[in-house]
């Protein structure tokens, strides 16, 4: 039996609070945090995703844009739509809905976003802040969330083992930083990891984002450990994590589940950070 990480609640727990202080300062500032989300193609999982987060933005109080494109978008057009965002004073965050097709270069428009605007925090400049150390980085949602619910549920991670199964730039290489930045030690498993039930074992915490249903069963998993499962995986119309809940559950010590569990904490970080960046632009103008 094991603690079940309500990520859900937690969600809703911080989007009271953000929602709180979007109306202190709206009033303070007399201008609403605005979100613009592009959404490139007719991805109905992306379509999903966005239509869950404009949801999620109307209801903390702040603006929402969501920019449709056709998946025949050139380069430049999409380039020339994140210059305007950029330069338009009323935006303070910026989310380019991923994946975009594969004629677009994805690294590219996504290093146009201007840093400060970058909610997602896939930008070379703050995937470096985030890499030093730096407090002023913005971090990407998903790891962010992670560790919030880490906070809530008080689980130590000094001298801890963290291993991480995936190397994606939106959950794996992050949440490494930010497992290092909170003195775990890190491993970081992937697609070439030999002997990864061995090193799985070891790990007291164990974040699992690998994109495989139900991979990770309990022969991966010490007794007693934190598993984070980032999976969003759809079978048979059943949204199921990475982690094969019902045979991992019985020993583990914590568990997130799926869905419920970190899926929600991305959007209440995604306002989190949409916050954050109108904080910081808007106190610069007073
Ligand atoms: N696609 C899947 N997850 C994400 C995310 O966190 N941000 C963006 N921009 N696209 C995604």
């Amino acid at each position: 039996m094991s603690v079940i990480l309500d990520g859900k609640s937690l969600s809703l727990k911080l989007r009271e609070q953000i929602q709180v202080e979007t109306q202190e300062l709206v009033s303070k500032y007399k201008k609403q945090p605005h979100l613009v989300v592009i959404l490139v193609g007719e991805n109905p999982a992306s379509q999903s995703y966005v239509h869950s987060k404009e949801k999620a933005c109307i209801k903390a109080g702040m603006k929402s844009t969501v920019i449709l494109k056709e998946d025949t978008i050139t380069q430049l057009e999409l380039e020339e739509i994140i210059i305007h965002l950029n330069d338009d004073d009323s935006v303070h965050g910026i989310l380019l809905q991923l994946p975009i097709p594969k004629h677009l270069d994805e690294e590219k428009i996504i290093n146009l976003i201007d840093p400060r605007k970058d909610v997602d925090g896939f930008t070379d400049i703050n995937v470096g802040k985030l890499n030093k150390g730096r407090s002023d980085a913005l971090v990407p949602c998903t790891p962010l969330g992670i560790t919030r619910i880490l906070e809530e549920y008080n689980i130590e991670t000094i001298g801890k083992h963290c291993v991480i199964i995936g190397r994606s730039q939106i959950v794996g290489k992050p949440i490494a930083s930010l497992m290092l930045q909170r003195n775990c030690t890190v491993t970081t498993c992937h697609s070439k990891t030999q002997d990864m039930r061995g090193i799985t074992n070891q790990a007291d915490i164990l974040v699992v984002a690998i994109g495989k249903a139900n991979m990770i069963d309990e022969t991966y998993v010490k007794p007693g450990a934190v598993v984070i499962d980032v999976g969003i995986n759809r079978v048979e119309g059943v949204i199921t994590g990475d982690v094969d809940f019902d045979r991992v559950e019985p020993i583990a010590g914590y568990i997130t589940p799926v869905p419920k569990g970190v899926g929600p904490m991305t959007i209440a970080c995604l306002l989190e950070n949409t916050l954050t960046c109108y904080k910081r632009m808007e106190s610069c103008k007073q």
